[in-house]
């Protein structure tokens, strides 16, 4: 299942990511989660020190081997070069699985150990002014975007993503990837302007889009959001002092997070899975196709030298493996 967290700066992504996380932790289930947010800040919110975060391995700097690796021996394909963010898989290209060890979670993925078990961390690498400048082709999320698209996850097994609501996930098709978006909002209206722009990018490509109030503090935040968001509002959260003492350098044990916090992560959990019925793989390849004739013909084409819309195998479906009956 593959999860993206998203919604204005400040509003608590990193902080329900790392939560959800530390949740699905609990349960056993495998998780990779990866930062994939202008500031990277997942890793210290799953505790890990300020220097270990940074010693983490960007994905951004390891484009070069993620491409080689994803391409494999697909003929469409003539080089890392030519590959974008956006170019989809085919016949020959390798894809990933969320349980399996691969050379791209060996040179990307860390193990973070959690209240319950083990998880796999992965981080664009922090932005800088030169990248935001040239989004397009060095674009560090373009590595995450590739990896959910040769990502062949089943249900039970997890990818959580801590993403920014930014510009660059519209242009690239990287908001269309998840099973499921929560979009979490304070209940402010710079909260909410947030999920208008974003319901209105989803509304043409069927993405599942739900509001988690976030610090709200009464009945009044409530039926704000319930005003302003009608149905797409999941659940809220209250102001956690569980987060609070993280924040400080002192993480309680996870089982002590607050009941109705517990409760919210489990509802998420269940809202998550519940969309396992209406994937639809078929859809999932061609909204990649899309993005991706789209991103040739608007800069992808003139930056390769090449034709771009040439690497799509018409016939290829990306999808789980069929299970083998006897
Ligand atoms: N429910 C909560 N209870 C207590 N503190 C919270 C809660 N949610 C968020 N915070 C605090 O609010 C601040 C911002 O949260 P967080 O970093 O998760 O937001 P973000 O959306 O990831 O921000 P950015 O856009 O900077 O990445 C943090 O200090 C966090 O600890
Ligand atoms: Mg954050």
């Amino acid at each position: 299942m593959k999860i993206a967290f998203v919604g204005k700066g400040g509003s608590g992504k990193t902080t329900l990511s790392s939560l959800f996380v530390r949740h699905l932790a609990t349960t056993g289930s495998p998780v990779v989660a990866v930062d994939a947010d202008i500031n990277q800040h997942l890793g210290p919110a799953l505790g890990l020190t300020d220097t270990e975060a940074r010693d983490l391995p960007a994905m951004g700097d390891r484009l070069g081997l993620i491409k080689d690796y994803l391409r494999g021996s697909n003929p469409r394909i003539a080089s890392a070069e030519t590959m974008i963010k956006t170019t989809p898989p085919g016949e020959g290209s390798r894809l990933l699985r969320v349980r399996e060890d691969n050379p791209v979670y060996e040179a990307c993925a860390r193990p973070v150990e959690l209240d319950g078990g083990a998880v796999r961390l992965m981080v664009t690498g922090p932005f800088t002014e030169a990248d935001l400048g040239v989004a397009c082709y060095h674009s560090k999320t373009g590595a995450v975007e590739l990896c959910l698209n040769h990502l062949v996850d089943g249900p039970g097994e997890y990818v959580v993503v801590d993403m920014t609501a930014g510009s660059d996930s519209f242009a690239s098709g990287m908001f269309t990837r998840f099973d499921i978006t929560f979009l979490v909002a304070e209940p402010t209206r710079k909260g909410i302007s947030v999920y208008r722009q974003y319901k209105e990018y989803a509304r043409d490509f069927g993405v599942t889009l739900k509001v988690v109030g976030n610090k709200v503090q009464g009945q009044d935040d409530i039926d704000f959001l319930r005003g302003e968001v009608g149905d797409d509002l999941l659940l809220t959260v209250g102001h956690s002092d569980w987060v609070r003492a993280m924040e400080k350098g002192r993480p309680p044990r996870f089982e002590e997070l607050e009941d109705g916090n517990r409760r919210a992560l489990s509802a998420l959990l269940a809202a998550a899975d519940a969309t396992y019925e209406q994937r639809d793989w078929e859809r999932y390849t061609q909204q990649m196709v899309h993005f991706h004739l789209k991103n040739a013909q608007s800069w992808g084409n003139e930056r390769t030298g090449a034709d771009l819309a040439a690497q799509v195998d018409p016939a290829f479906v990306l999808r789980e493996a069929e299970t083998a009956t006897a």
